[in-house]
């Protein structure tokens, strides 16, 4: 385990994480909230020990700008949360933060900020639980730093940016209920659009359509050195409006409640 700053880190939900994957029950979770304000080194130490995680989860050689897009992606974001095996090891990281959708209204937005599995581990119910994991976990009334003693209700939007089919059909898996844009619906609501729209902002997208979801040369680049396929047809279809190696990416967005 590596070091951090005093009370940075947390075990949590360890054994939620467990019971949702009993083929690894062994498995811990470990809580970062402002990975940012860990000390330089420390951060180098973390990178270090999640580039073999990142690298093979999206066929990429660790090289440096990779490495400089992976650092960006963990230590931007408000939290992290790293699974780490039996012997310590982490075998897979996701990053979440908010975003303000109405000035004063609060951070309504919990943004899904990158995860990734390492190869060996995909498909045996990691992902799904660790998105499970950040969806329950109160995370804004857990967070030291602010409204301590405010109950807050969880984020009524959460939403994630992606270039893979499979990263939406876990994120509607974990929730039970299938995120916008949807399968065979032409129309996304305009509150999503919204929604959408406030988290293409946030990574000053320009290119982000409302109407599709799709953001057009996101990225620049595909992310992956294989590009992912879903053996599920309606999401292939879905994510074959995408060109993933001109770097365009999808914005999901699912809504805690229905639109009263
Ligand atoms: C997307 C990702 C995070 C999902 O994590 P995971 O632990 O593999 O997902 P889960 O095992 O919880 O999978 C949920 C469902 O997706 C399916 N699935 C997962 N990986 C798959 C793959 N490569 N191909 C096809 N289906 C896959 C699972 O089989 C499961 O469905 P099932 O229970 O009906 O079999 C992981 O595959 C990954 O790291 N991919 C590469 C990096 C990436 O794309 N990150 C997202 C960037 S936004």
């Amino acid at each position: 385990m590596f070091a951090t700053a005093p009370g940075v880190a947390r075990h949590i939900d360890a054994q939620a994480l467990a019971l949702s994957t009993p083929r690894h029950a062994d498995l811990t979770v470990m809580r970062i909230d402002h990975p940012s304000h860990l000390a330089g080194d420390v951060q180098e130490e973390l990178l270090d020990s999640l580039m073999p995680v990142a690298a093979s989860a999206f066929h990429q050689a660790p090289n440096r700008d990779f490495r400089r897009d992976v650092k960006d992606h963990i230590f931007k974001p408000r939290g992290l949360l790293i699974v780490y095996d039996g012997q310590g090891n982490p075998v897979a990281f996701r990053m979440w933060d908010f975003i303000t959708l109405k000035f004063l209204l609060g951070e309504d937005i919990l943004y899904l900020a990158g995860m990734c599995v390492r190869k060996d581990y995909q498909g045996q119910g990691i992902g799904e639980a660790l998105l499970r994991v950040v969806l329950n976990e109160d995370i804004r009334r857990s967070l030291p730093d602010a409204h301590a003693f405010v109950p807050l209700p969880l984020a009524p939007y959460v939403a994630l940016r992606t270039q893979n089919p499979v990263m939406k059909f876990c994120f509607d898996r974990a929730t039970g209920v299938e995120s916008y844009p949807r399968i065979g619906e032409a129309t996304v609501p305009s509150d999503v659009q919204e929604v959408g729209a406030k988290v293409a902002g946030h990574a000053n997208d320009h290119a982000f359509d409302p109407a599709t979801m799709i953001s057009r040369g996101f990225y620049g680049h595909s992310l992956y050195g294989t590009p992912p396929v879903s053996p599920n047809p309606g999401y292939a279809e879905l994510f074959g409006q995408l060109s993933p190696a001109d770097g365009d990416s999808m914005i999901c967005v699912w809504r805690r409640q229905a639109a009263h």
